[in-house]
């Protein structure tokens, strides 16, 4: 479970970042890239992607931010590039949580480094959390790489019919019932679900 690459899913509001900020905590090392550039309360924040690099190379644990709200595109993934780099080759597991990934990439272009480093994480020791509203402005690259997909309430119907699709009707019927801040845990590969209550995580912002 620990070491899976995850898709988190769900509307605006859905509880999504919060979620994943919180498991997060549980985790030695980890990047959150924020798209918002507000999140100020983890140990190391920072809009240079070198400044973050810098943290992975050199301390055993950590959390750390990138802000990225002023990038687009491209920049985004060059961005990536050095952090992605860093955690590739640091001998422990790293996790990034990139926040927002549809909006940050639209188009679904310029994530080739992405997509290769979320393909070889079992073998450099990466795990990748993407997030956003819709599953599906996630490219189909990526998706295919999650294990798991944390699945937040919607207002889509869409999105619950493409839920039955992959998943099932009993996925879809939990997913159109879900009360606030619950998820689904979905196993893409056996679509086994389950449901979860809400992450307590006291005295996060
Ligand atoms: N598990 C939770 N427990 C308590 N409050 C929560 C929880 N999940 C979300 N919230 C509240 O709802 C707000 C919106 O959640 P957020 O994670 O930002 O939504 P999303 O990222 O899906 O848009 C948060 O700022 C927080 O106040
Ligand atoms: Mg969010």
């Amino acid at each position: 479970m620990s070491r899976s690459n995850l898709i988190f899913t769900g509307a605006r509001g859905s509880g999504k970042s919060y979620a994943a900020r919180a498991l997060a905590r549980r985790r030695e090392c980890y990047v959150y890239v924020d798209p918002t550039s507000t999140v100020s309360s983890m140990t190391y924040t920072d809009t240079d992607p070198r400044k973050i690099a810098g943290v992975v190379e050199k301390y055993n644990t950590f959390d750390a931010c990138l802000w990225v709200g002023h990038l687009q595109g491209p920049e985004f993934e060059e961005a990536l590039r050095p952090i992605i780099a860093a955690a590739e080759r640091k001998k422990k597991w790293v996790t990034i949580i990139i926040d927002e990934v549809g909006v940050i990439t639209p188009g679904r272009a310029q994530l080739d480094s992405l997509e290769r480093s979320a393909r070889m994480g079992r073998h450099s020791k990466v795990s990748y959390w993407f997030i956003s509203q819709r599953s599906v402005d996630v490219s189909q690259n990526l998706r295919a790489q999650c294990e798991r997909q944390f699945c937040f309430r919607t207002g889509s119907a869409r999105d619950v019919e493409q839920i039955k699709r992959d998943y099932g009707k009993e996925a879809a019927e939990s997913l159109s019932r879900l009360p606030p801040h619950h998820y689904l845990i979905i196993d893409t590969q056996t679509r086994e679900t389950s449901l979860r209550a809400p992450i307590k995580a006291p005295g996060m912002a």
